[in-house]
């Protein structure tokens, strides 16, 4: 069982090997330029969750930066096996890391022949508390100072890991973003907010990372005859409304009971976010058996 929080065994280019020995060049560009993509890839028991969804994401942001996919979704989907035998399955979070590799000098520019550098890494998954499920958690609100094609899930991070630390230093969960007066999204998740029995998100484009748990989590509310709306949320909007919650691949569906330190709606987590939470639960049990 995976019950420790750190990777032992991480995967470099084609080798497994204990994560205190695994290393890549100086001349690494994710290193020197954070010019690279990721994935995070939830798993319960042992089960990758979304897996395909994960790895089409991945293709895209790779597509993207013009930066070749070493591996077919088969090879992949092998591989993020292997790395959770290695490291004990049960429930974690499997962590692609792939940059344009590491080129014999550094320039900006980049040669088109380079190797891509391939890391793998495995956690133990860092499921919701229980308190955070009862209570609800709070969430701070940030500008979000991030560039425009915040779609590609990039390792440049530094904007968001500022604002997420930002959260911490005040107890909160996460930072929910805005800019120009609208939500984008969290620093490391996607936000829903409920206005009256509505459910607004903001849409897919350049702002935000197309999340796969606010797919999942969008398909099964309109499955279930919610209202859903994928539209501009407005901060003035996120301040009023009824529930607020936040999705990701590591928080599942968490709400938000606090907002920069004011109670959202009742306090406490609401009749939608338990409907929302159940239809989640509900749709792992669903790819578990599958
Ligand atoms: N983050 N928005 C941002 C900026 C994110 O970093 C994430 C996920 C999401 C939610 O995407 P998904 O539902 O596919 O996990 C939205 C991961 C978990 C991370 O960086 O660790």
């Amino acid at each position: 069982m995976n019950t420790g929080v750190a990777t032992a065994i991480a995967y470099v280019n084609g080798a497994f090997m204990p994560v205190a020995e695994a290393r890549v060049p100086v001349l690494d560009r994710g290193f020197l330029f954070a010019d690279g993509v990721y994935e995070v890839i939830p798993a319960y028991g042992g089960k990758p969750f979304a897996i395909a969804e994960h790895l089409a994401r991945l293709a895209r942001s790779l597509k993207e930066l013009q930066i070749a996919n070493p591996h077919s979704e088969a090879e992949w989907t092998d591989l993020a096996l292997k790395l959770m035998e290695q490291n004990g399955g049960g429930d974690c979070m499997i962590y692609f890391q792939i940059t344009r590799g590491a080129p014999e000098k550094r320039s900006h520019g980049f040669p088109l022949n380079t190797k891509p550098t391939v890391v793998g890494l495995c956690n133990a998954l860092p499921m919701p508390s229980e308190v955070a499920l009862r209570d609800g958690v709070g969430c701070i609100t940030r500008p979000d100072i991030r560039w425009g094609r915040c779609d590609i899930k990039s390792v440049a991070l530094l904007a968001n890991i500022l604002a997420s630390q930002a959260a911490s230093e005040q107890a909160c969960n996460e930072a929910i973003l805005h800019r120009d007066g609208r939500v984008t999204e969290g620093a490391s998740s996607n936000v829903f907010a409920v206005l009256g029995k509505t459910v607004v998100t903001p849409p897919k484009g350049p702002e935000i990372l197309s999340g796969i748990t606010r797919d999942l989590l969008l398909a099964a509310l309109r499955a279930a005859k919610v209202t859903v709306q994928e539209r501009r949320l407005t901060l003035n909007e996120l301040r009023s409304a009824d529930e607020i919650w936040l999705t990701s691949s590591t928080r599942e569906v968490l709400p938000v009971t606090k907002l920069d330190g004011e109670g959202v709606g009742a306090r406490k987590p609401g009749a939608l976010w338990k409907k929302a939470y159940a239809l989640f639960q509900e749709r792992k049990a669903v790819s578990s058996r599958a």
